[in-house]
């Protein structure tokens, strides 16, 4: 049997939604697990080069896992994954390794967690930490998580263009959820919940409110101080018009083109032109199977 799952990159946060916003977006990472070859793993594209080989990485831990905790022992499998997604950017690569693992081991052992998005964003979630990458990369979309296993999906306007800007560098996300203060001034979380109300009004009915809603005063400016080359380019773009956040904890910055807006990816190349800059869809639905007998 061979199994090829389809988990698409994530923008969490998408500016004050901090930890409950997610955005999926059509850019994917494919895994293969195949019951009739010898066991292996390999990869090509993103990470190729950098991730394990010897089953320490986070698609092999969670098919373990998942069959852990029915019982089982885990499938023997060659496991193969073409990555898109660039690592420790901000862009959901964790949540899809750990979405793409539930659902292979779902369909390998028969326990129907795949068809069934409340257990896969239970699991997923469980297991990497953030329900506002898993529940986009589950459900498809753009999601309001709320962390307590509750998920919303709000149906994006047509007329919402993302792009991300994807600097050389990386930014670990527990580096980066590390530095947050613990505590945050009253006046700092109104501003949040007002700005975060606006960004679901702008995805779904009224894009050109983006620049207003994006504003976030609970973790960019503490991780943007992370990364000042991309607090710079940041800065620089927000100066000329460009409406942009931060990508889940970075440092991948999330952009959106507005009509009448300036061309943002001849901005975005203009002003960091090392940087990978990938206009892309909102992605209307979550992870695929395909399974081939
Ligand atoms: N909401 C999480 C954070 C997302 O910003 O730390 C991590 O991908």
């Amino acid at each position: 049997m061979r199994v090829t799952v389809e988990v698409p990159a994530t923008a969490a946060n998408l500016g004050p939604g901090f930890d409950a916003f997610g955005l999926a977006l059509d850019h994917c990472n494919e895994m293969t697990a195949d019951t009739d070859r010898p066991p292996s793993l390999t990869w090509e594209g993103e990470g190729a080069d950098e991730l394990p080989t010897d089953g320490t990485d986070m698609v092999s831990e969670t098919i373990r896992s998942v069959a852990a905790s029915m019982g089982l022992e885990a499938p023997a499998v060659a496991l193969h994954g073409r990555n898109r997604i660039p690592l420790a950017r901000g862009l959901g690569s964790s949540s899809a390794a750990v979405v793409a693992g539930v659902a292979i081991a779902s369909r390998l052992l028969d326990l129907g967690i795949d068809r069934d998005p409340v257990s896969m964003l239970a699991i997923a979630a469980g297991i990497e930490g953030h329900p506002d990458n898993a529940a986009p990369a589950i459900h498809g979309g753009m999601t309001i998580a709320t962390g307590e296993g509750d998920v919303h999906q709000v149906a994006v306007h047509e007329g919402v263009h993302p792009l991300v800007l994807v600097p050389d560098v990386t930014l670990p996300t527990a580096a980066a959820r590390a530095a947050l203060p613990d505590t945050v001034p009253f006046a700092d979380a109104v501003f949040n919940a007002t700005h975060a109300a606006l960004v679901v009004e702008a995805l779904a009915r009224d894009p050109a409110l983006l620049p207003t809603a994006l504003a976030d005063r609970l973790h960019e400016g503490v991780r943007l101080a992370m990364v000042p080359d991309v607090a710079d380019v940041a800065d620089e773009l927000r100066r000329l018009g460009v409406a942009l956040c931060v990508s889940g904890a970075g440092p991948t910055l999330l952009a959106f083109q507005l009509e009448g807006g300036p061309d943002v990816q001849a901005t975005a190349r203009a002003v960091a032109p090392t940087w990978r800059v990938w206009p892309l869809r909102v992605r209307p639905h979550g992870f695929t199977v395909r399974v081939t007998e």
